[in-house]
């Protein structure tokens, strides 16, 4: 048996956990992720009958049966997970239809899974339905992207043609445009089920004046969609009080649906 903390998907992870938190997405304890893994891929390093613990996770979807993620903890801070990963995460194994969770590897200290597992569980089911390759869930407070909440109308069309507007490539990063809920509380079913319907149709799921949620096939694609929308919410914040005298067009919007091979969502270009 190989040793887990030599496994690619956990290196990978702990880099992302670690770069995020440099970028200042993740004060404290903020943010989660979670990844999609294989069987397969696991088997090398873990014996998936060596059930640690079972935890209830307080939903169901029957997609989810069988299913392995690796995923940070509730409470833990992403800027000590390169220091100790086994502590901070955790490999678990869905069962019941996703009722039950059986620890595999990980939350040595006791602790468990992310509050945020409803919404992270039923975000990869939603995309699924769109996207069977995705495989990875991320959540972080990142500063500009947040502080756009109190001052832009959250209107979803309006949200996101300002950040469109704001960077060259933003309509080519993230097409569909980004998804907006008002605030609700976090760390429940109901945030779970309303952040999924949103994964329908986007990658990026807006929590006013809390975060944002991204999806991907990777923890570099899901990044790097976050990364590009928080650019475009700085921009956006040192010249939203400043005198707007140039801008790019709606024209030149589809300019880059023709450069790029991409489709702005369908009503959001005039
Ligand atoms: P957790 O520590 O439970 O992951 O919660 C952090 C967070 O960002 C809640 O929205
Ligand atoms: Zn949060």
């Amino acid at each position: 048996m190989k040793d887990i903390l030599t496994a690619p998907f956990l290196i990978e992870l702990v880099r992302t956990l670690t770069n995020m938190y440099a970028h200042g997405w993740d004060e404290r304890n903020g943010g989660n992720v979670s990844v999609l893994l294989e069987e397969a891929e696991l088997a090398d390093f873990l014996d998936l009958n060596a059930v640690i613990r079972t935890i209830p996770t307080g939903f169901a979807a029957p997609e989810l049966e069988g299913k392995y993620f690796l995923v940070t903890g509730t409470g833990k801070y992403f800027k000590n997970a390169q220091y100790d990963p086994a502590a901070n995460l955790g490999v678990v194994r869905l069962t019941d239809q996703g009722a039950q969770a059986q620890l595999l590897w990980g939350f040595t200290d006791g602790g468990k899974f992310t509050s945020e597992f409803p919404a992270h569980m039923m975000s990869h089911v939603a995309r699924w339905k769109v996207d069977p390759e995705n495989r990875v869930v991320m959540h972080c407070h990142p500063a500009n992207l947040l502080a756009m909440t109190y001052v832009h109308d959250l209107d979803e069309v309006k949200f996101t043609r300002t950040l469109w507007q704001m960077c060259t490539e933003c309509i080519v990063v993230f097409p569909e445009g980004v998804n907006v809920l008002p605030w609700m509380l976090c760390g429940t079913n109901e945030i779970g089920e309303a952040t999924a319907q949103k994964m329908e149709s986007a990658r990026l799921v807006v929590w006013a004046q809390h975060g944002i949620y991204g999806a991907g096939k990777d923890l570099d694609e899901t990044f790097g969609l976050i990364e590009t929308a928080e650019k475009a919410a700085e921009i956006w914040l040192k010249i939203a009080h400043l005198p707007l005298v140039n801008t790019i067009s709606d024209e030149a919007m589809h300019l880059l649906e023709a450069r790029f091979g991409v489709k702005a969502r369908e009503g959001y270009l005039r």
